[in-house]
């Protein structure tokens, strides 16, 4: 038990410490934070005024009615309403610096957040999932900026109020303060207690809650998928269970919390009320001066209410530091070297491509060997097809290409050079994918067509979509290449995306074309109008082609037959065709009788 605590105390200290490290974000913004920072304590620092005053002007209206008296306590009222005034002017500039400095912050944090998500390897992708990824950008981010903008003012200015107000207190009447600081540890101690108990069960609440939020994100991603199998009710069983558990944790955490705030009721006032009761007895006596009483009864309230707000702030900053441990572990995390520096020296690749002895198993799943030394070479220029049956290891093959992965073992070779020997920047620059699913971003077609190439003029892309074949039906919107496409725009068919990841690939114009599936959704016109499309596009590039439809690979220079992670065959259409007992034969075979 105690070992554990022990424990906790540490990891705790480690974490706030690691959350602190976030402040480093506000560094460029110090000209607005620290004087926000300044300002805070000033602010706080008249509150205490506030009492002060009060409890004088309360004091003499007792004794009101003396010429003396009266201009007083209009002396008095005045100073208080020259304070407040001063407070309020302060006060507002304090608000606007702290969120200038802030929020510009955060702003930093989530853009780092972000660009150093998009630069994981994509094996980190594997292991994470989407809605976890995101909900750190967008929740953990959101509470580590609402700790930053409005806890961190409350703790200073609490703080301020209690030991201030301690201070007041102290100097009214000593012997109050003693008899009130009496009832002071037990106080404390308690709150400890719960304050421990609450945290742990705020933090259980929220990881219960980016449980549930997962859920929403992935079925509304994959919406058709849960219309299609009809499987509304189970995922809003799905969920509901889910927040279910959510509701048990945050339910315990308000037992907690109920329990802390009765008791500060009780407790709490109960001391001030005996507290009081006591400097009555004390102002009858002639012990106390009634100004001085009156001050020491406000001040107790505002300690009390600091004290009594401590818990909140505790939960708050507890939640914080849990989102920031999130955010750093993104931020500490390897993301991939793509040397965007040298992007200047990049040559032309002259498109010779070579797989020698590569043997490759999925990080995540290390045990399963999905490519086994797997070799073969394509000239520059040639256009080499792979064909095999689902499973057998085709993209696998195109990812490696990519460097998505390194392989195991073995080399993969560009002009003769090891892949590892570029950039990836370099290495990805020299090849462009129409991949089977493409993936349109929310934007203009025009936009979606020069992600191949960003800096494209008007005309290239055009040019690209004819190219592509894509003109026509681009024209035939009336916004023309303006259409919105995405979720608030156009949706496109699946043959009228590829049509625009091929004019991409154009636009790109590479030494490398890899093409997985690429007309495998299309019917037989579209095919062909796709076809011709990747027909100019493969002129004078090294070209890769996956299909399973064989009739779309005839006229490729040589085919490479995969299964099970090995090259079994490789030759012209014409040569495996004829060949006995031969995997390609078996499956042309089987196609041209189905077609
Ligand atoms: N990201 C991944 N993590 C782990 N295993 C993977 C991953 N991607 C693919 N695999 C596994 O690797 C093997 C080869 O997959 P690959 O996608 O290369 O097949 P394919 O030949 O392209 O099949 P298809 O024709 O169906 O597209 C499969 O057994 C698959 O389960
Ligand atoms: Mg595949």
């Amino acid at each position: 038990m105690w070992g554990k605590n022990k424990k906790d105390g540490r990891e705790s200290r480690e974490s706030m410490r690691e959350a602190l490290r976030l402040f480093a974000y506000l560094k460029p913004y110090r000209r607005h934070f620290f004087p926000a920072l300044a300002c805070l304590f000033i602010t706080a620092a008249l509150s205490l005024a506030f009492p002060y005053l009060m409890g004088e002007l309360i004091g003499g209206a007792v004794n009101v009615g003396t010429d003396s008296v009266t201009s007083q306590i209009d002396r008095v009222a005045l100073t208080l309403l020259a304070v407040l005034a001063l407070q309020a002017f302060i006060a507002y500039w304090r608000i606007r610096w702290f969120a200038f400095a802030g929020e510009s912050g955060l702003a930093d944090i989530r853009k780092d957040t972000y660009s150093k998500l998009v630069r994981m390897p994509m094996n980190y992708f594997s292991e994470h999932r989407v809605g976890e990824l995101s909900s750190r950008i967008a929740a953990d981010l959101t509470l580590i900026r609402d700790a930053l903008i409005l806890t961190v003012p409350q703790i200073i200015r609490q703080s301020v109020m209690l030991v201030g107000g301690l201070i007041f207190i102290f100097v009214s009447s000593w012997k109050l303060t003693a008899v009130m600081l009496s009832c002071i540890p037990v106080v404390v101690i308690l709150m400890s207690i719960f304050g421990r108990g609450i945290r742990s069960l705020s933090k259980d609440a929220q990881d219960e809650m980016a449980g549930s939020n997962v859920i929403v994100e992935e079925t509304l991603q994959g919406i058709s998928s849960v219309k299609s199998f009809s499987n509304e009710a189970f995922e809003t069983r799905r969920y509901s269970g889910a927040l279910g558990r959510f509701v048990d944790v945050t339910l315990g955490a308000a037992r907690a919390r109920a329990l802390f705030v009765s008791f500060i009721i009780f407790v709490l006032f109960g001391a001030i009320t005996f507290v009081v009761w006591y400097g009555s007895g004390m102002l009858g006596r002639g012990e106390i001066e009634f100004h001085e009483f009156n001050r020491f009864v406000l001040f107790s309230i505002f300690i009390g209410a600091a004290l009594g707000s401590f818990p909140d702030i505790l939960s708050q900053v507890h939640k914080a530091v849990g989102a920031t441990a999130r955010v750093r572990e993104i931020l500490a995390d390897e993301t991939e070297d793509v040397g965007l520096d040298d992007t200047l020296q990049v040559t032309r690749f002259n498109g010779g491509v070579e797989m020698k002895d590569v043997s490759f198993s999925y990080p995540s799943r290390a045990d399963i060997d999905v490519l086994a030394t797997v070799s073969f070479t394509v000239a520059p220029g040639e256009r080499v097809a792979i064909v095999g049956p689902s499973g057998a290891g085709k993209s696998t093959i195109v990812q490696l290409l990519l460097r998505f992965y390194d392989p195991c073992s073995g080399e993969v070779r560009f002009d003769g050079k090891n892949a590892q020997d570029y950039s990836l920047q370099a290495l990805r620059s020299q090849m462009a994918i129409v991949p089977q699913e493409v993936l349109l971003f929310g934007g203009s077609i025009k936009e979606n067509i020069a992600y191949g190439w960003t800096g494209a003029e008007e005309a290239d892309i055009e040019e690209a979509a004819r190219k592509a074949n894509a003109h026509g039906f681009i024209s035939d919107f009336p916004e023309g290449y303006e259409t919105l496409v995405g979720d608030r725009g156009v949706k496109l068919s699946g043959g009228q995306r590829q049509r625009i990841a091929i004019a991409r690939a154009i636009l790109a114009d590479p030494a490398i074309l890899l093409l997985d599936e690429a007309t495998s959704s299309l019917d037989s016109e579209s095919e062909q109008a796709v076809q011709e499309a990747l027909d100019g596009l493969m002129k004078g590039r090294t070209s890769i082609i996956i299909a399973h439809r064989l009739s779309t690979i005839r006229e490729a220079d040589r085919i490479l037959v995969l299964r099970d992670g090995q090259i079994v065959e490789s030759g012209t259409h014409e040569e495996l065709s004829i060949k006995e007992g031969g995997v390609y034969r078996m499956l042309s075979e089987l196609q041209f009788a189905a077609d």
